[in-house]
């Protein structure tokens, strides 16, 4: 594909090939082994219209790993706030010809929209409710990484399923990949209608989390939630929150993971996320650096496969 719009347009053996590159991009960031020459000569534009640490600093780290021309639009201080339209942004940007476009903003489609305009790759960073597809890439990749393997594990996405673009990437890429997906929250967290993907629903903790392999915690996007039903924090912790006496529902060597930002005593116990012995939420951020560098790399390769093929004369 000449984008990464979504889990949804992914195969199983582009996921497979993915995940093997970046496991490998993994190991020469640990040993400080630089690529420089992947993305030399390409610019990549990072366009962040929501706030985000790990996502935007992970891809301006990969960019450069691999050696592209990376530039941070400042959003907030763009002609978007003189009221100039996301596609004329887009538009006025894709004249400078860069090659790769990695786009988070609030609203679900409009990382869709924009690639229909501009001729660069584009990276969803995050759109909405959407999808998030780097981050269930590298949640794949620290669970293979842990586990073994990526097929017939037990996995439960707990807590505020409904407004994350997260979980439903996850659920897409776990699906896909032939895992059993659990989801456990108040029935007012938890989208309508999910059964379709083939996951179990749970409403109790303990419930949900038997014998599971992997406990995903999320956070309550309360910028979602459009002044509808928020829960007490307090309350929400006392029976969704992961502390240890839950945790000791799932399997004994089952790992916890938390995409970020968390917030400690509301989704999930402080010592649970600071556990070396279960937490992985350190190793998803790290591998975050390696599914952006590989996702790059794919998307770098077909794109100068594609102008090859045009300057050679060729119909692409
Ligand atoms: N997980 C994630 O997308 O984090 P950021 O919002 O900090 O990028």
């Amino acid at each position: 594909a000449p984008h990464l719009l979504g889990i949804e347009h992914l195969h199983p053996t582009e996921i497979t090939t993915l995940l093997d590159l970046a496991d490998k991009y993994a190991e020469d960031n640990r040993k400080g082994r630089a690529h420089r020459n992947v993305l030399e000569g390409l610019t990549q534009i990072n366009m962040f219209f929501e706030n985000s640490t790990r996502t935007q600093a992970s891809f301006e780290i990969a960019g450069k790993r691999l050696g592209a021309d990376v530039m941070n639009m400042a959003m907030q201080a763009s002609s978007i706030k003189k009221g100039e339209t996301l596609i004329d942004t887009a538009l006025t940007l894709n004249a400078m010809h860069p090659d790769l476009l990695v786009v988070r903003h609030p609203n679900s489609g409009a990382v869709d929209l924009l690639a229909q305009k501009v001729n660069c790759a584009v990276l969803n960073a995050g759109d909405g409710r959407h999808e998030h597809p780097t981050q269930a890439l590298l949640d794949a990749l620290t669970i293979r990484r842990a586990k073994g393997r990526l097929h017939r594990l037990s996995i439960a996405i707990c807590g505020d399923v409904a407004h994350s673009r997260v979980a439903r990437s996850n659920i897409m890429l776990l699906g896909k990949m032939e895992n059993r997906v659990r989801l456990v929250g108040p029935p007012t967290l938890l989208p309508s209608g999910v059964e379709e993907f083939g996951v179990e629903v749970f409403h109790d903790m303990r419930e949900g989390l038997k014998d599971v392999d992997v406990v995903m915690m999320l956070r309550l996007q309360k910028e979602r939630m459009d002044g509808g039903f928020i829960p007490s924090e307090r309350e929400y912790f006392h029976r969704y929150g992961l502390d240890a006496e839950k945790l000791s529902y799932a399997k004994d060597d089952a790992i916890v993971m938390h995409p970020g930002p968390m917030n400690r005593g509301v989704e999930i116990d402080g010592t649970i996320a600071d556990d070396i012995n279960r937490s992985v939420i350190q190793e998803q951020v790290e591998m975050g650096v390696a599914v952006r560098m590989a996702a790059m790399d794919l998307l770098a390769q077909n794109l100068r496969a594609k102008r090859g093929a045009k300057a050679a004369g060729v119909m692409v």
